[in-house]
């Protein structure tokens, strides 16, 4: 009865392992309430999560990073305090509420290089978007709509740089994402079965490609990480 919760645990490495200046910034706090208060869903990354991106793009010394799905900014915030101050976040968004109040969270967050934001289609702009002046992008982070996940991703590798990361969130679902497991209306998971299956047909090729399973704050659900081999 006494057994720990993965939420506990989640808990307690907050408490050790949260940063000043990342998960632990109260402007970052401040930000997620802002988006509870105008009723954006819930769904942002963890703070653990947050601080992981972190930590990927200053260990490969990222400069450009585009993001797929702004919501309020919260992941956006991650990305652009691991960047050096000569760098360059993009981060494509639909909602046009949701962009309003991540500009609004990342004022407060003072945050520098400050976020690109591009209000559209994912794929639409995806598709007209054009590799920065100074190269192709560093990381890439997948987290909007889940059914054109694939496209998502294809387009990504057009835009990310040999050796360049692609994390792609909620890749797991509760388990969802098993072909055997019985569709549940409101998880979108057939977008993520076809990447799947589009990773294993690459055969290894264009990508080498991981897959993490997570429990905690954002209960059963994990990402996929992959590098550009060509
Ligand atoms: C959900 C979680 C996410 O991280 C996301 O990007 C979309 C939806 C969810 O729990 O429904
Ligand atoms: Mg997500």
């Amino acid at each position: 009865p006494n057994a720990p919760t993965p939420s506990e645990v989640d808990d307690y490495l907050c408490s050790k392992l949260l940063h000043p200046n990342y998960g632990k910034d109260l402007n970052f706090k401040k930000g997620i309430e802002r988006a509870n208060e105008n009723n954006i869903p819930k769904i942002q990354i963890s703070p653990l999560q947050g601080q992981f991106l972190s930590i990927l793009i200053k260990s490969i010394n990222a400069e450009r990073v585009l993001e797929i799905g702004t919501l309020a900014g919260y992941s956006t915030s991650f990305i652009s305090r691991a960047l050096p101050s000569n760098g360059q976040i993009d981060t494509l968004e639909k909602s046009e509420l949701h962009s309003k109040i991540a500009k609004e969270n990342f004022l407060e967050s003072d945050l520098f290089p400050f976020p690109n934001l591009h209000l559209g289609l994912g794929l639409n702009l995806l598709k007209k978007l054009n590799l920065p002046e100074e190269g192709p992008y560093d990381l890439i982070f997948i987290d909007a709509n889940k059914d054109q996940i694939k496209d998502y991703f294809i387009e990504s590798l057009r835009l990310l740089r040999k050796g360049g990361i692609i994390i792609v969130d909620n890749a797991i679902r509760r388990g969802k994402i098993l072909p055997s497991s019985k569709d549940d209306p409101t998880i979108d998971v057939e977008g993520l079965r076809d990447l799947y299956d589009w990773i294993e047909n690459d055969n290894g090729k264009t990508v080498l490609t991981s897959g993490i399973q997570t429990v905690g704050e954002k209960s059963w659900d994990g990402f996929i990480i992959a590098t550009k081999l060509i």
